[in-house]
């Protein structure tokens, strides 16, 4: 299967799951140690994340000037110009793109007590790469087009171990369970990397309804739980 979630074919159907109607609101004790041992802090996004690597080497924000318009595709160029690389001297008008890292990498953790991650988007590509457990994403593109598809070690099953969410695409994710009924072991662990490295002025959740509702229209009630942090 592709990496590229663009490709992965159908919509695995979207359920909240139970974690807080069976108040399993404390991770199993292996987890709470994984949590210790890993660094992890709870993220204002849902779930526990720490950031393990961020690159000492910089480049221009390929986003200049800067808006958290996700949709553009081609880098600006100093000058204006589409032209690469060619800043035009007589163009004193030009101002310099703020810098970023080159990558960052972090590590993502779900479990019953956190068990979602609320909708956000980002103007780059994030590369995701699982490495423990099992949950599920919902993608929803500017177009309004809402994907969901399953990430776990069952690729028999069309599970997925590595997808990339294009930048500009409004993703969510929750925690499913590894046995069929939630408990308080139930985990999903990933690795993100994103290149230009991540800083908030790339990062935007979204709103509210009324913006969920405005991309997907009638869909919005479904979807509403995955506005909120947990
Ligand atoms: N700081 C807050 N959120 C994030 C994130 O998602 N990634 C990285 N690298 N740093 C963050």
């Amino acid at each position: 299967a592709s990496a590229t979630i663009d490709s992965i074919a159908g919509s695995a159907p979207i359920r909240k799951p139970q974690y807080e109607q069976r108040q399993l609101n404390t991770p199993s004790e292996d987890l709470q140690q994984l949590i210790k041992s890993l660094g992890l802090l709870k993220h204002q996004e849902g779930g526990y994340f720490n950031e393990t690597d961020r690159s000492s080497l910089f480049m221009e924000s390929p986003y200049y000037p800067g808006h958290n318009d996700g949709s553009k595709t081609k880098p600006l160029r100093l000058g204006g110009s589409e032209e690469p690389d060619l800043p035009n001297p007589e163009d004193n008008t030009k101002k310099i793109a703020p810098l970023r890292n080159t990558s960052t990498l972090i590590h993502y953790l779900l479990t019953c007590d956190a068990f979602m991650g609320r909708f956000h988007r980002n103007n780059s590509r994030i590369i995701h790469i699982l490495q423990k457990g099992r949950g599920q994403y919902v993608l929803v593109y500017p177009d309004g087009t809402v994907k969901s598809f399953i990430v776990g070690f069952d690729v028999a099953r069309g599970e997925v171990t590595q997808w990339v969410v294009p930048g500009g695409v409004y993703k969510a994710s929750f925690l499913l369970p590894l046995d069929g009924e939630e408990s308080e072991k139930d985990h999903l662990l990933i690795s993100e990397v994103v290149v230009p490295g991540f800083e908030y002025d790339d990062h935007r959740f979204m709103e509210s309804y009324d913006e969920l509702h405005a991309l997907v229209g009638d869909r919005a009630d479904s979807l509403k739980w995955l506005l909120e942090a947990k």
